[in-house]
């Protein structure tokens, strides 16, 4: 079986099936596609589904055109059913793995997958799970219910963990030019796991086991995210002390060796970084160690809508305004620059927290031109264009994210009092507050 495999790797006939079509697999899909392999997409959403197949991209920074080589080719199609995954013969799943009410891992959609697609999977394929999970999820999920059809790991089917690195809107990196680490449950997985993702990848790094890929992927997030947090910390103490975060940070970082700069902001956004740590927290208390790290930058970064909500009132308080009442308009709704997700993003959180407190809001994203339908938060807004005119009618401007495409110069001229929570304005100005 392996060797049928790794022929049809090396010779591009093999098929690949991309399950969950969104900012990870869609990329990933493309991605095999242009290096002449065959792909399927697959998803529960059937207007993506279409989307796809019309060569119409739905993320602003994946431009249709890519998609639309892809599909003219043939080489990429799209599909909602699942028995079609008997024709693949690498299944990649890149589904949500998001936390629960009491924000525990939830797992029910990598269990959706593997349930829906379980009578379809034959021998000789190679399962790959992409999302991002704590340490033993591939073995305790998908390892028992793939051998409870009657095949052997690593002789019937071959089975891998290898996290997804994308990062949305980074002109430096695109999927292909990212490092990607693999784990496999037995050196035959690994084997077949390294010739599939080296035919799209650069640089694949092999690892020991699937568990340890999984935690490799949870470092480097929960490295993030505590970096995030302690910058945030230093952001608060030099505030106190009148001392400029941005001009220590840059100077910081001229250190050659031994210093990664991260920057301070609204707080954390996005679906991974403040999601991801805390499935390490929820399967470390099996191990009876608990995560002091990521419990307390999770505690500092949620901290920091809050902090930002203070710089506003003692704006507006200096301006003898109340923020009651007051136009106040966030820049940049997306959780970072030059994208159009707004999953978790602190800008929304900013919004819910000035609105209770009476604000009048608004919004302005170049990416994100309707507030979109999310789970905890509402708000019938569109975004508002930066003009002259109606920048003058806001009492505050919070600069949220810092899009390139936005007028900052326009912003600076016609605002009476800006809240600049990325460092846009690196000089001192009187209507500025650095937050
Ligand atoms: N977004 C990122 O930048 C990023 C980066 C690295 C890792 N990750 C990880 O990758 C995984 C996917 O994240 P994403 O951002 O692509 O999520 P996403 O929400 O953009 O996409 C997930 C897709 O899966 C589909 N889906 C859900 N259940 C399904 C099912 N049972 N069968 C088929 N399709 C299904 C959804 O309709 C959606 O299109 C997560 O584990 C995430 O933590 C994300």
């Amino acid at each position: 079986m392996k060797d049928v495999l790794l022929q049809k790797i090396e010779n591009r006939s093999i098929v690949v099936g991309v399950i969950g079509m969104g900012y990870v697999g869609l990329p990933l899909a493309i991605a095999f596609a242009r290096s002449g392999i065959k792909v399927v997409g697959f998803d529960i959403d059937p207007d993506k589904i279409q989307k796809i197949n019309s060569g119409i991209s739905y993320f602003k920074h994946i431009p249709s055109k890519l998609l639309k080589e892809a599909t003219n080719e043939n080489k990429l199609t799209a599909s909602t059913d699942f028995a079609d995954i008997r024709y693949v013969d690498a299944v990649i799943m890149c589904v949500p793995t998001p936390l629960n009410q009491f924000r525990e891992p939830d797992l029910s959609y990598v269990i959706n997958t593997i349930q829906s697609i379980l009578p379809y999977i034959r021998s000789g394929q190679v399962v790959s799970l992409e999302s991002t999970t704590y340490p033993g999820t591939t073995e305790e999920e998908l390892l028992t219910r793939i051998e409870s059809r009657g095949f052997k790991v690593g002789e019937d089917f071959f089975l891998i963990y290898s996290p997804e690195r994308e990062d949305p809107g980074n002109p430096n990196f695109s999927t292909s030019t990212i490092p990607k680490v693999v784990g496999g449950t037995t050196k035959s997985c690994l084997d077949v796991g390294v010739a599939l993702y080296g035919n799209i990848i650069e640089k694949v790094i092999p690892l020991s086991s699937t568990k340890a890929a999984e935690l490799t992927k949870l470092l480097e997030n929960i490295y993030r995210s505590v970096n995030i947090g302690l910058v945030n910390e230093m952001k608060m103490i030099a505030d106190k002390m009148e001392i400029d975060i941005w001009e220590v940070i840059d100077a910081a970082a001229t250190k050659p060796f031994g210093f990664t700069p991260f920057y301070p902001g609204p707080g954390l956004g996005g679906h991974c970084i403040p999601i991801d740590p805390f499935y390490l927290t929820w399967k470390a208390k099996e191990y009876g160690i608990s995560t002091k790290f990521i419990e307390l930058s999770g505690e500092i970064n949620t901290k920091m809508p809050e902090w930002v909500v203070q710089k506003v009132i003692d704006g507006l308080n200096d301006n003898e305004r109340s923020l009651k009442n007051s136009n106040v308009l966030v820049i940049g709704l997306a959780y970072k620059k030059n994208i159009d997700d707004v999953r978790e993003s602190p800008s929304v959180e900013l919004m819910e927290q000035l609105r209770k407190k009476g604000a009048n809001i608004f919004y302005s994203d170049p990416y994100v031109p309707h507030f979109p339908k999310m789970r905890d938060y509402k708000f019938d807004l569109s975004s508002l264009d930066i003009t002259k005119e109606n920048l003058t009618l806001m009492d505050c401007v919070i600069i949220s994210t810092n899009h390139d495409d936005v007028d900052y110069d326009l912003i600076l001229k016609h605002s009476k009092l800006i809240v600049d929570t990325r460092g846009v304005y690196r000089k001192n100005y009187m209507n500025v507050i650095k937050a």
